[in-house]
């Protein structure tokens, strides 16, 4: 028996992978975590499974459905959105395992930040503009934020910020960001990035606000750095005709003679 936690992507059924679905389909118990968990993935669930939302449940609630799962010998299929290594409560699961001998395995997931990406068609990491994303979120009522990830520390990196969990402190995020990345940088917020009702509304840290307006709703991600203009950019080195690297190797002493050997033959 093996509880499988497995991230059941951003929303859109066939964001999950080949193998979440597979795992999904031999489990004759699923446990998933709400309203973010689509109905068609849980269409995947063999005949007869037991399908439970955990949602409304305790920690407590949810390990004892799994040693309950545990002592009949059946495979758990544990969901969340996304992708499972952030903001998913896994680890304080993982622990409870780990104290009861029950063993468990982690199938990743699309996480939010990819296809809000995706939705918006770009990429977050540009040469001499931004080399890292930032995942964090605000302070809410289930956690608070550690005293030094604040988005004024993150702001000061010139990063790529994905926050998540706080579109509802929208004008909190722009004014404290300001400072940082100056009025005009460009923000993208994507509400239920890759299901029938995404939305996406586009501005600057100076603008973004009104373009929202009052429907601000729950579930989505607010994208910030300049990275998100998709221009000022020189290409990467990686595909310059010049660029001597292993598997295309170039010049009279290619770093890689070997690669350059086996080329040739
Ligand atoms: C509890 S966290 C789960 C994050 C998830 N584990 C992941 O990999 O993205 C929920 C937050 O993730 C973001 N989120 C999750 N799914 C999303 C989606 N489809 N579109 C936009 N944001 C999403 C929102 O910020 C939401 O408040």
């Amino acid at each position: 028996m093996t509880v499988h936690f497995i991230g059941a992507g951003p929303g859109a059924a066939d964001l999950l992978t080949l193998r979440g679905q597979k795992l999904i389909s031999s489990s004759p118990v699923c446990l998933y975590a709400g309203s973010l968990i689509p109905e068609e993935i849980l269409q995947f669930c063999p005949k007869n499974a037991k399908i439970i939302n955990t949602a409304p449940m305790s920690l407590d609630d949810i390990i004892e459905e799994i040693k309950s799962a545990h002592q009949k010998g059946q495979d758990v299929a544990r969901l969340h959105s996304g992708d499972l290594t952030v903001w998913s409560a896994m680890g304080e699961q993982l622990r409870r395992l780990r104290e009861e001998n029950i063993p468990y395995e982690i199938t990743p997931g699309v996480p939010s930040f990819s296809a809000a990406s995706a939705a918006l068609g770009i990429e977050l990491t540009l040469p001499g503009i931004a080399q890292s994303v930032v995942l964090t979120r605000t302070s809410g009522r289930a956690s608070a934020m550690p005293e030094k990830e604040t988005l004024e520390a993150f702001g000061k990196t010139g990063a790529t910020l994905a926050i998540h969990l706080s579109v509802h402190m929208l004008e909190e995020v722009t004014s404290r960001l300001m400072p940082f990345y100056g009025k005009d940088c460009p923000v993208a917020i994507v509400w239920r990035a890759s299901w029938p009702d995404q939305r996406i509304e586009t501005g600057t840290l100076a603008t973004i606000i009104d373009v929202v307006g009052e429907e601000k709703g729950r579930t989505a991600l607010i994208l910030v750095g300049p990275s998100l203009a998709q221009e000022g950019f020189e290409n990467s080195r990686l595909y310059a005709d010049d660029y001597d690297r292993r598997f295309r190797p170039r010049g009279t002493s290619p770093r890689f003679p070997e690669t350059a050997e086996i080329e040739k033959n």
